[in-house]
């Protein structure tokens, strides 16, 4: 009978349950509802917050990395340097007269990127304004210990071993070109003359670095070698020679690039 009626208490509970749980359930699921909107709203805000931050972070990154490339890595100056003519020809006497008064001078003027971290100097030098040499795309590449040059009016590319005494390396460059731009060094200058011959031509230009593979791809491409280093020298006249006047020191160098 207990057994029974316990049972049947159970049943009569359990049958009631069933129809109170009909309504008062819903109350639950609205409650869990409301609980579960809590919670996701919560989480909206931490995702929201969340977000922000990382956009923030994003953002910050973002302003610090533009100053660090852009800035300090890419930066480019341009750049003119005033030099004096010293070309050591008889020259006539009013022309020395001149050149003491300092009617002389010439400018040359430039492009400069310095990328110090990975050692290396980009230069553009532009169409001079007194046919004073051909326009010009120059890499220094001081990892590699190598130079390029590229004649813009050819469209031809040279390269020879980097010549430190004539090239300022990146940091010291760019110590410079800072200086010169807060107005602190005021570059006069003077002219060094350098000669150089074209010997072989190079068909592969991806061993020679990133940059000069960048700036010789798809360009006749040719080794250069210093004209007072080759024995048997021939008449300049019979050489067909282009010259480029640039500076990546405190004096002009102009390269005379000679084709036999
Ligand atoms: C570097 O340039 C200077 C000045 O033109 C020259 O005297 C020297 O021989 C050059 N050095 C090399 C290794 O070519």
């Amino acid at each position: 009978m207990v057994k029974v009626s316990f049972n049947s208490a159970l049943a009569q509970k359990d049958v009631k349950k069933d129809a109170e749980t009909l309504i008062p359930e819903e109350d639950k699921d609205a409650e869990a509802a409301l609980l579960v909107r809590h919670q996701s709203r919560a989480w909206c805000w931490c995702m929201c917050l969340g977000l922000a931050l990382m956009l923030s972070g994003v953002v910050v990154g973002g302003a610090y990395l533009y100053r660090y490339y852009v800035l300090e890595e890419g930066q480019v100056f341009v750049c003119g340097v005033n030099y004096r003519e010293e070309d050591f020809m008889i020259q006539e006497e009013d022309e020395v007269e001149m050149e003491q008064n300092g009617f002389h001078l010439r400018q040359v003027e430039e492009r400069i990127r310095v990328l110090e971290r990975e050692q290396v100097e980009l230069i553009n030098v532009p169409v001079p304004e007194f046919d004073d040499g051909d326009p010009a795309d120059i890499v220094h590449d001081f990892q590699r210990r190598l130079t390029a040059y590229l004649d813009l009016s050819l469209n031809k590319c040279y390269v020879i071993p980097l010549n430190t005494s004539i090239v300022m390396p990146p940091r010291d460059f760019l110590e410079l070109l800072i200086n010169v731009k807060a107005g602190t060094y005021l570059p006069q200058s003077y002219l060094v003359h350098e000669e150089m011959m074209v010997t072989e031509r190079l068909e592969n230009v991806e061993q020679l670095g990133y940059f000069i593979q960048n700036l010789c791809q798809g360009k006749e491409t040719y080794k250069l070698q210093r004209r007072d280093r080759i024995l048997g020298l021939q008449k300049r006249e019979a050489l067909n020679c282009h010259k480029i006047r640039h500076f990546e020191n405190k004096f002009v160098v102009e390269t005379l690039i000679c084709e036999p």
